[in-house]
């Protein structure tokens, strides 16, 4: 038998109401496979522990999440404190004291009809965006000058180490390698002399090793088009923090939208827990009305299962996200329907266990 140890990150807003039903759907895992069982621990933090007690995370937060398996967490943020406290002081600091270097995330259309394009198959948008997740343009480094003045100067610095920038771009393709895809880089070397220059040498360098993999070279702008008019034409992406953050959200849009869209927070090494999340905030708008699409929540289930090589979970999850999408009646509103969030959870549940 085999105890994986979760701790919850709930958050804030729609967090809570989504991971409470992707906890319902390891909890019925657990009931229909006698090797597998899973321990829970939940943690309070986020904006409202902040405006208790000034912090996001317990100061030792970083040390109490050390010895457990995998993260589990809702979304970070909301009104009355700012993004960048919450963002930076609690995921974005797990993400970097963890290494979580790499961060997944699928682009695939589960169902025709949640595109906007009227003639994109399922084959058209299938692809893996491999985003780095430690330093780049999200590493914190800047300088704020003369605040108030006239000749007020702020700068934000993107760091690209050479130890950073080489294993991201290996592990993507190791990827391709494995999976016998092509590879495209995407990067910005004509306007950012220094980091996408560096970037794209060490693309072309890794890829001397891998003489197999098919590579693509884009600037981001053209990428950012190419995802919309032509997806077709990625099968692995490899790019930068901010690049992958953007590129993702367009990413989403394509596929159904935030409710649908998911992401895995992966320290490869495994040295310490990695983490699993929807790739949606908050959504302040719609809290609390129990209409939050909780499908997002159940994908990165479906990518923990992967990451502890229970991948028959992972794939009975994922068969259960597309044969939940052909019926609007247990949909939420975002996806054309009128269930409520706990209704879909519920739904899912009964669908799994026909698969079991
Ligand atoms: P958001 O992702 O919270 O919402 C954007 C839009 O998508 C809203 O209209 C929302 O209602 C909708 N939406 C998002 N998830 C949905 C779901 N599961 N079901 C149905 N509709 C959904 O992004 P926004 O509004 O820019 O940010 C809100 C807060 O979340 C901010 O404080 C922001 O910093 C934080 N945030 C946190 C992230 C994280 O924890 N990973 C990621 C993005 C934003
Ligand atoms: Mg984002």
């Amino acid at each position: 038998m085999k105890n994986y140890n979760i701790a919850l990150i709930p958050g804030d807003g729609i967090g809570n109401e989504v991971i409470n039903e992707g906890v319902k759907v390891l909890k019925a895992i657990e009931k229909m496979d006698d090797n597998l069982s899973f321990s829970f621990k939940s943690f309070p933090w986020g904006c409202e522990y902040y405006l208790e007690t000034g912090e996001m995370m317990d100061e030792d937060g970083i040390d109490k999440l050390k010895g457990f398996d995998a993260i589990y967490l809702g979304a970070v943020g909301y009104p009355g404190v700012p993004d960048h406290v919450s963002l930076r002081d609690l995921l974005i600091k797990i993400r970097r004291e963890f290494d979580l270097y790499v961060n997944l995330r699928p682009i695939t259309l589960l169902n025709e009809g949640l595109t906007p394009f009227k003639d994109k198959r399922k084959e058209d948008i299938d692809f893996l965006v491999i985003r780095e997740n430690s330093e780049g343009e999200y590493s914190g480094a800047g300088e704020w000058l003369y605040k108030g003045e006239p000749e007020e100067v702020v700068l934000q610095t993107g760091v690209f180490s050479r130890k950073g920038t080489e294993r991201i771009i290996r592990y993507a393709y190791e990827e391709a390698h494995k999976q016998g895809k092509t590879l495209t880089s995407v990067s910005k070397g004509n306007a950012l002399n220094y980091s996408m220059v560096f970037w794209d040498e060490v693309f072309e360098e890794v890829g001397k090793e891998y003489p197999d993999v098919k590579t693509y070279s884009y600037l981001v702008d053209a990428a950012s088009l190419y995802f919309v008019s032509d997806p077709g034409r990625f099968e692995i992406v490899v790019t930068s923090n901010l690049f992958g953050d953007i590129l993702t959200d367009i990413g989403a849009g394509i596929t159904g939208g935030l409710g649908l869209a998911t992401g895995a927070n992966i320290n490869p090494e495994k040295n310490y827990p990695s983490m699993f999340e929807p790739v949606h905030g908050s959504a302040p708008d719609i809290a609390g009305q129990d209409i939050a699409n909780p499908l997002a929540a159940i994908w990165s289930v479906s990518q923990m299962m992967d990451y502890f090589e229970e991948k028959e979970w992972g794939e009975i999850i994922l068969k259960a996200i597309v044969t939940i999408l052909n019926d609007k009646d247990v949909l939420t509103s975002d996806l054309g329907g009128k269930a409520s969030t706990s209704e879909v959870g519920d739904h899912f549940i009964k669908l799994l266990e026909k698969y079991e």
